[in-house]
């Protein structure tokens, strides 16, 4: 099997890291983030990501999976480098590439033989292009090496699984020998016969675009359907149900809720919309996803401030959920950012719970006060709001929610309470297309 080096050991990197180690190769796991590499060496993982620990642990016990702070070194020894580095937005809706540049001039600086790198961090289309000239006018002499671009379609929360038993594996390569290198590393896949797409770089690299932009239309569809709703008196449960059944819509996606976030869709939409531009094609409904997931995350605070009578000032609101959604620790984009800044601009006092991101969230918001219950976090409230579909409020018990709270005021920004539950109890409430 191949000896591999994974540069960047984010919630991507350290997932592949990990998963390309099961699938029997070699693993260097590299970071410039020496506090991360520390706590992995010390058998601590940095993120919440189910099932991550015990895959980690069981390669590292086997001896296929390594951590270091030395980029250069684990360049060096690996024949297969995967770049899974940041690729956060940068100016006017553009991706922030300096992370993949810097690690482009390593690699090349660090060339001691033939080798495939290959790009797992989402980058715009024609960085394939750049990483090849940046590796090319870094390295000292002749030495050959092959690119491929190969975009990881993992979700967060359900990473492990999507890296082990993905829809389909894309390679976009321009030489047959690195995808013979890519069929080894993949081996288990192969002979799984996952669907296996082979083809340009620069296809690959839009690939990723393509089907992220498309889901992030499709929630932000669903979302303005579930609006109308809100106007109509209709329940947006039973449209979606109704419209997922035509095997030609499916009911992935089709949830509605607060808008979008996580560390992909609002910076990958933008970034297509940047390099559709610069192509001067037009993306028309990308931007209107974009428009519609901001104004989304303003309506949930609207409906929160209606169920306040628009008064919030000294009162205290009590969050539910602070993840950009379910089994994940992370934060970045969360629409609980919009709602935790509006409240505290407008002096209330926010408390918030969420079993894997308070700290994460206390970053952001200094004066935000989490708790490690949500019984905690819900005393003497006026108004409760759920942010983020745990289960474990799927389950709320509203009896003891109600002894908890100062006032019975709720808004499920995920619909994941019963309308009947909530009017039993005498709860005041809203949702997202559910009145
Ligand atoms: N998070 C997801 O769900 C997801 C899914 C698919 C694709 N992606 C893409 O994968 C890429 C990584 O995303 P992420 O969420 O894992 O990011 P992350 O911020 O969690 O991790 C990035 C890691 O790269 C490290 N790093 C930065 N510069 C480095 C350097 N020069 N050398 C070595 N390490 C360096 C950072 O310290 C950090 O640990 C992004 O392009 C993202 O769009 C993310």
């Amino acid at each position: 099997m191949m000896k591999i080096a994974v540069i960047g050991t984010g919630y991507v990197g350290l997932v592949s890291g990990a998963g390309l180690s099961d699938f029997g190769n070699t693993v260097i796991c590299a970071d410039i983030d020496l506090d991360k590499i520390n706590l992995l060496k010390k058998g601590k993982i940095p993120i919440y990501e189910p099932g991550l620990n015990e895959i980690v642990q069981r390669n590292v016990k086997a001896g296929r999976l390594f951590f270091s702070g030395e980029v250069n070194k684990s360049i060096e020894e690996a024949d297969v480098i995967f770049i899974a580095v940041g690729t956060p937005e940068g100016d006017n809706g553009t991706s922030d590439l300096s992370a993949i540049y810097k690690v482009a001039r390593a690699i090349g600086e660090n060339l001691n033989g033939y080798k495939v790198i290959c790009t797992k961090s989402t980058v715009p289309i024609g960085t394939g292009k750049k990483i090849i000239e940046k590796i090319k006018n870094n390295s000292k002499s002749e030495i050959e090496f092959d690119y491929i671009s190969n975009p990881e379609f993992l979700r967060e929360g359900s990473a492990v699984k999507d890296f082990l038993w993905p829809d389909r594996v894309i390679i976009g390569a321009s030489n047959q020998k690195a995808i013979d290198m890519m069929k080894n590393v993949y081996r288990p896949l192969y002979i799984n016969e996952t669907p296996i797409i082979e083809t340009t770089i620069q296809t690959a690299e839009l690939i990723k675009y393509a089907s992220n932009a498309f889901l992030a239309v499709k929630i932000s569809y669903i979302n303005e359907i579930a609006n109308i709703c809100d106007e109509i008196g209709a329940d947006v449960h039973i449209v979606s149900k109704a419209m997922g059944i035509d095997g030609r819509i499916s009911p992935k996606f089709l949830h509605p809720g607060p808008g979008f976030g996580g560390s992909c869709f609002p910076k990958d939409t933008k970034a297509l919309i940047s390099t559709a531009e610069l192509l001067g094609t037009g993306l028309k409904v990308v931007r209107g996803a974009i428009e519609a997931n901001q104004n989304q995350k303003e309506r949930m605070v609207k409906k929160l401030m209606d169920l306040m009578n628009n008064d919030v000032s000294g009162k205290k609101i009590a969050l539910l959920g602070l993840a950009f959604k379910a089994q994940t620790d992370d934060v970045r984009e969360s629409p609980a950012i919009n709602m935790i800044d509006y409240l505290l601009k407008n002096n209330a006092i926010v408390n918030a719970y969420d079993p894997e991101s308070n700290a994460n969230m206390k970053k952001i918001f200094n004066n935000l006060n989490v708790f490690d219950s949500w019984e905690d976090a819900v005393k003497e409230a006026d108004c409760v709001a759920i942010m983020t579909e745990w289960n474990e409020f799927r389950g709320l018990d509203l009896a003891k929610l109600k002894d908890l709270v100062k006032s019975p005021v709720i808004l499920d920004s995920r619909n994941i309470l019963s309308n009947e539950d909530l009017e039993s109890h005498g709860f005041k409430y809203d949702n997202v297309g559910r009145k």
